[in-house]
């Protein structure tokens, strides 16, 4: 069912290291399904961003592996796939740094759900804005931050910003509910996998750890920018 998850048309594909990360941490199916709506939405507004906002500056890899991972701690808090809690933030970040990846790209994990914390970038801020408008929902003081950063890059009057990204959000925002059919489809329970543990997420093996740290080098030598 995880495979599934990550495959089935019609969002598109994770990042290849996210969805080896989450094929490695036998991620449960819903959780896949979640991200790659994001990851979606994310890359929806990255586009958009470049198009619009050439000023604007952001790293698009760096924030389209933070949608593909910013929940990953809810392998370690598989409650808080279907009740709220934050104890999946800090574990998610956690869990990234200790397979290797670097605090530029684990931190999404932490900062997804707290955009009003000091010190975050518009990358964190298009991280958490896909996390809301994947369901359609708005968030006034988020878009009032990315309306303040887009408005500052390029000069524009912050009126002006607000209302072409309220339009590309509201379209966005169309695709709710066949992105909420298509992740509540899937499973929060993780499938077994023999000699597994009972509970506890899976130890990724070292080997693993080492292809996905390649992974990300060998694609951060061909990155562009933003
Ligand atoms: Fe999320």
């Amino acid at each position: 069912m995880l495979e599934r998850a990550l495959t089935e048309p019609p969002l598109r594909a994770l990042p290849a290291d996210a969805a080896a990360l989450l094929r490695e941490l036998n991620a449960p199916p819903r959780l896949a399904a979640h991200l790659r709506a994001v990851h979606d939405v994310a890359v929806e507004l990255v586009d958009w961003l470049a198009a619009h906002h050439p000023a604007a500056a952001f790293d698009r890899r760096a924030v389209l592996f933070g949608a593909a991972t910013h929940d990953i701690g809810k392998t370690v808090h598989p409650e808080e796939l279907s009740a709220p809690g934050s104890r999946h933030e800090r574990a998610g970040q956690k869990v990234l740094l200790d397979l290797g990846f670097e605090p530029r790209l684990a931190r999404f994990a932490a900062t997804h759900a707290s955009w009003t914390a000091p010190g975050l970038e518009l990358d964190d801020l298009i991280v958490s804005l896909a996390d809301k408008v994947w369901k359609a929902r708005r968030v006034a003081d988020l878009e009032d931050l990315v309306v303040g950063s887009l408005a500052g890059a390029s000069g524009r009057e912050p009126w002006a910003v607000f209302l072409g990204l309220d339009e590309h959000l509201e379209r966005l925002g169309s695709g709710a509910d066949s992105r909420l059919a298509f992740q509540n489809d899937y499973s929060t329970s993780a499938a077994r996998r023999s000699g597994e543990a009972r509970s506890g997420a899976a130890v990724p093996c070292v080997a693993a750890r080492r292809e996905l740290r390649s992974a990300w080098a060998a694609a951060e030598g061909g990155r562009s920018g933003g």
